[in-house]
């Protein structure tokens, strides 16, 4: 054996027979993690950091030892930076590969660095870390794609649009509004991510395997220096938990979910059928066969990846269902998932963010539909109210004058004479006194301006949300 160990619990095991068997790495190969928890590298040396700074405030080893773990810890990163770093997959994971290397480096003080620490407590603390980091990216690429749709609404003020519940047409909204609709939908996903971060939660540090250290610790002094807000609250809980990662592809999920409905919409914008919307060409495809096509793969694709998404939050939540509490190896496949449904949701957020600067609504094709499906049937019934007439009531004469219109041929309310109006109102509501102003009432670019109930789709609501977006992301 040579003074650095292939493995760090290498001596209790034996090597069963000689590392080279083909068993032996068969073994290697399905345990290994190094292929993909060199990702959290920067994180696991800013963990030893601060656990040999711990390490060194508490006697356990020397300021000399401290700082040459220290240094030979940064040379690893710097190493790992420039591009000049083996991973050898035979040391299993990154926490094994850093250690081994600064063993080789430093020597006799490198063998002290996992002094009260677990690889159990290490990857749950570095896994923390890399989420705050990961979080704080996607809120930023959150930010930058409700800019987008802010900028969309500003510039789709003043086009006016049918609104659809069921996919039918039901009120006429401002386009803009519908744009802030899908900025705002981002926001649940925003704030629940910024609550993921070190200084909202415990470290796991000093927790050791399971039942901590009999050694003279000071987890509170290595939580303050990684910047997390508490020590362990329970040793056995934080080497076992992986809460802040469900969380995290939680939150994933819901932005890919929100990301596909748009898709969706947009997809459908898009038809020949509607054609309220187009995209830079660029974000689009043709046919192999078909020259005609503009197909909106970029799209499509943002709606289907959420699937994948999807299946990340239920690949955790299954693994960790069956677990009994400390640690199990199953929890190694974690990072895989995190990392996957963070690269995933990154991607589509900035794909996201391209299509909708290149967007633009087809006023020419939007504005002369207006006028067909009745939109301003509910603002009709609002307008019966405000001349005291019961809403149910008024409800039940639109109904019946809609229905009248179709009768006659008349796709709009508007074509009604005041006098057929004054008919109908007399006959279900005999004190309403209606005027000239109904037809104030009636068009969907009058009925848009009319909105005045908070965070409405259109008139002074939009204005005030639009104004509200503009000041938050300073734009
Ligand atoms: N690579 C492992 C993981 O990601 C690190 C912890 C391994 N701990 C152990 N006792 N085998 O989960």
């Amino acid at each position: 054996m040579t003074d650095t160990p292939q493995k760090s619990w290498q001596s209790r095991i034996g090597d069963g027979g000689g590392a080279d068997t083909e068993g032996a790495k068969l073994a290697a190969s399905f345990v290994e993690s190094i292929s993909y928890d060199r990702r959290i590298y920067k994180q696991d040396i800013a963990g030893s950091i601060a656990h040999a700074t711990m390490l060194a405030k508490v006697g356990l080893i020397n300021d000399t030892e401290r700082d040459e773990i220290i240094d030979g810890l940064k040379s690893i990163e710097r190493d790992i930076e420039a591009n000049n770093f083996t991973f050898d997959e035979s040391l299993e994971d990154i926490h094994m590969v850093i250690e081994d290397a600064l063993i080789k480096r430093i020597g006799e003080p490198g063998k002290k660095l996992h002094t009260g620490r677990s690889r159990n407590d290490q990857v749950a603390t570095d896994l923390l870390l890399w989420l705050g980091t990961a979080a704080g990216v996607l809120t930023d690429s959150i930010k930058n794609l409700q800019s987008v749709f802010v900028q969309l609404a500003e510039r789709s003020a003043d086009v006016v649009m049918p609104s659809y519940t069921h996919m039918q047409r039901a009120q006429p909204i401002n386009a803009g509004a519908e744009a802030l609709a899908w900025a705002t939908s981002m926001d649940f996903a925003f704030y629940g991510l910024n609550a993921i971060y070190p200084g909202n939660t415990n470290s796991p540090l000093g927790s050791g395997a399971i039942a901590g250290s009999s050694l003279p610790l000071d987890p509170e002094f290595s939580a303050m220096v990684m910047g997390f807000r508490r020590p362990p609250r329970n040793s056995i809980f934080h080497t076992a938990s992986r809460d802040d990662a469900v969380a995290f592809v939680f939150y994933c999920a819901m932005i890919s979910m929100h990301l596909s409905r748009w898709a969706e919409q947009w997809i459908i914008y898009m038809t020949t059928e509607f054609s309220f919307l187009k995209i830079a060409d660029k974000y689009t495809t043709s046919s192999s066969m078909m020259p005609q096509k503009r197909n909106p793969d970029m799209l499509e694709l943002i709606r289907g990846r959420c699937g994948n998404v999807y299946g990340d939050l239920f690949a955790l939540m299954t693994i960790l269902k069956g677990l009994p509490i400390g640690y199990n190896r199953d929890l190694q496949e974690d990072k895989r998932i995190v990392f996957r449904a963070y690269d995933t949701v990154s991607s589509c957020l900035t794909m996201a963010a391209a299509i909708v600067s290149s967007a633009s609504y087809i006023k020419e094709n939007i504005e002369p539909t207006l006028d067909r499906g009745f939109l301003d049937a509910t603002s009709l019934a609002e307008y019966l109210v405000t001349k005291s007439v019961p809403f149910r009531t008024a409800h039940h004469i639109v109904g019946s004058l809609v229905a009248r219109c179709e009768k006659e041929g008349k796709h709009a309310l508007s074509q009604l004479s005041l006098k057929e109006f004054e008919e109908a109102v007399r006959e279900k509501a005999p004190d309403a006194k209606i005027g000239q102003d109904i037809f104030d009432a009636l068009g969907a670019r009058n009925v848009v301006k009319r909105y005045q109930s908070a965070g409405a789709a259109g008139g002074k609501p939009f204005e005030e949300q639009l104004k509200a977006w503009k000041a938050r992301l300073g734009i």
